[in-house]
C-alpha cells in the first residue's frame, strides 16, 4: 500500500483524479492538504468522506509545519496545488508567487528532508509560452512563460529540476494542456460558457476568439499523471495532451449548438493583455515511455461535461456566490 500526500486535491483535477484513484487503485491511500482558497470545494468529494483509504487534512503548502505533519508516514506527493487561473495572475500575481513557488519550495524541501520516496510536480503547457501556425510542444521547449501565472508555474519546474540536480531528488514533472470536465470552477472557458448559457447569459470572447487551445478530459490527464507516478523516470518532464486543436470561437459555436442557444449571446471583448496564441502538445513521450494516451474524444466529453453541468446546478449555484461575483465584476465589468 502507497500513501500519496494529494495537494490541493478539492480542486478540479486533483478531486478528479482522487474519485478515480480511490475508484481504481486499491494499493493506494490519499491524503488530501487543501487550503481550500475560492477555489478548493469540499462538496467536490463530499460523497468519499468516509472512505477507509481518504483523509482530508485542511492546510496550507506555504505552512511548513503544518506541511512536516502532514507529509508523517507518507511515500509521494502529488502537488496539484496552485493558484491556476491566468486572469486572476493579471489582476494580483502576489498569491501565485507565494502558492506556485513558495509552496512547491517548502514542499520540497519538506518531502527531501522527510525522504519522501517521489514527488510529482503537476505543472502546464504554459510554461513553453506561445506557438504560432505551426509547431508543436516538446520536452525539449525552452521555457518562455508569458503570464504571472505561467511564469510562477515556470519557477516552480525549475526549483524541482534544481532539486532533482543538487539533492538527487526523485521527482518528476508533467505538463499538461488545457483541461476540461465536471467539477471545473466556472472561470475558466469551458464551465464560464456552460454555465452562462445554462442562464441565457452572455460569454465574453477576448479578442478575435482565434487563439487556439489543445482540450484534454481531465480523466485522461489524471490517469498520465499517475502513469507517471508509477512508471515515470527520475528528473523527467512527460507532456500530456489531447490532440485536440481547437479555436475559442469555434469551440464556443459548439457549446451554443450543443445547449441550443443563439449566437447573439456572444460578447466580444478587449483581449486579455499579453494573449497567448496558440498552445499544442507534442505527447509522444508519455505514450512511448508511461504507456498512457489521451483516450475520451472530444465531441463525446463535451457533451458529458455540458451534462454534469446541467445536473448540478446546486453545486454551480453555490460556487458563483460569494468572490466569485466580486471576480466576474472585476474582470468583466472593465472589458
Ligand atoms: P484549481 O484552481 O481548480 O484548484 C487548485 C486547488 O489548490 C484548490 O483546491 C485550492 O484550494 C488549492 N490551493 C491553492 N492554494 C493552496 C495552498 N497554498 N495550499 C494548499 N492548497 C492550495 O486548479 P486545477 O485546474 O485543478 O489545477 C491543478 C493543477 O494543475 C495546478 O497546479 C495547475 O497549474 C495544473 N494545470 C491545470 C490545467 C488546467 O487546464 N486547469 C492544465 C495543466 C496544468
Ligand atoms: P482559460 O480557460 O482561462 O485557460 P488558459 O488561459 O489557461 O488557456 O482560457 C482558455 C482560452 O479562452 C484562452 O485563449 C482565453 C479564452 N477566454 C475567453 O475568450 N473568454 C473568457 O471569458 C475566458 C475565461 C477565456
Amino acid at each position: 500500500m502507497a500513501t500519496l500526500l494529494v495537494t490541493g486535491g478539492c480542486g478540479f483535477i486533483g478531486s478528479n483524479f482522487i474519485r478515480d484513484v480511490l475508484a481504481n487503485e486499491p494499493d493506494i491511500s490519499i491524503v488530501n492538504f487543501d487550503a481550500l482558497t475560492y477555489a478548493g470545494n469540499l462538496a467536490n468529494l463530499a460523497d468519499l468522506e468516509s472512505h477507509s483509504r481518504y483523509r482530508f487534512v485542511k492546510g496550507d503548502i506555504t505552512d511548513r509545519a503544518a506541511v512536516e505533519k502532514a507529509l508523517e508516514g507518507v511515500d509521494g506527493v502529488i502537488n496539484f496545488a496552485a493558484e491556476s487561473h491566468v486572469d486572476r495572475s493579471i489582476l494580483d500575481s502576489g498569491p501565485f508567487l507565494r502558492t506556485n513557488v513558495i509552496g512547491t519550495q517548502i514542499l520540497l524541501d519538506v518531502a527531501r528532508s522527510q525522504k519522501i520516496k517521489r514527488f510529482v510536480q503537476v505543472s502546464t503547457d504554459e510554461v513553453y509560452g506561445s506557438l504560432g501556425a505551426t509547431g508543436l510542444f516538446t520536452e525539449e521547449t525552452p521555457l518562455h512563460p508569458n503570464s504571472p501565472y505561467s511564469a510562477s508555474k515556470a519557477a516552480a519546474d525549475m526549483l524541482v529540476q534544481a532539486y532533482v540536480h543538487t539533492f538527487g531528488m526523485d521527482a518528476v514533472i508533467t505538463r499538461c494542456s488545457n483541461n476540461y470536465g465536471p467539477y471545473q470552477f466556472p472561470e475558466k472557458l469551458i464551465p464560464l460558457f456552460i454555465t452562462n448559457l445554462m442562464r441565457d447569459q452572455q460569454v465574453p470572447i477576448y479578442g478575435d476568439g482565434q487563439q487556439i487551445r489543445d482540450w484534454i478530459h481531465v480523466r485522461d490527464h489524471g490517469a498520465g499523471i499517475l502513469a507517471a507516478w508509477r512508471k515515470g523516470k527520475a528528473g523527467e518532464v512527460y507532456n500530456f495532451g489531447g490532440r485536440c486543436e481547437k479555436a475559442n470561437l469555434d469551440l464556443t459555436h459548439l457549446m451554443l449548438d450543443l445547449l441550443g442557444k443563439p449566437r447573439t449571446l456572444i460578447k466580444y471583448v478587449q483581449d486579455r493583455p499579453g494573449h497567448d496564441r496558440r498552445y499544442a502538445i507534442d505527447c509522444t513521450k508519455a505514450e512511448r515511455e508511461l504507456g498512457w494516451s489521451p483516450q475520451m474524444t472530444f465531441d463525446v466529453g463535451l457533451r458529458e461535461t455540458i451534462d454534469w453541468y446541467k445536473a448540478n446546478e446546486a453545486w454551480i449555484k453555490n460556487v458563483r456566490s460569494g468572490d466569485y461575483l466580486k471576480y466576474y465584476q472585476q474582470q468583466y465589468g472593465s472589458r
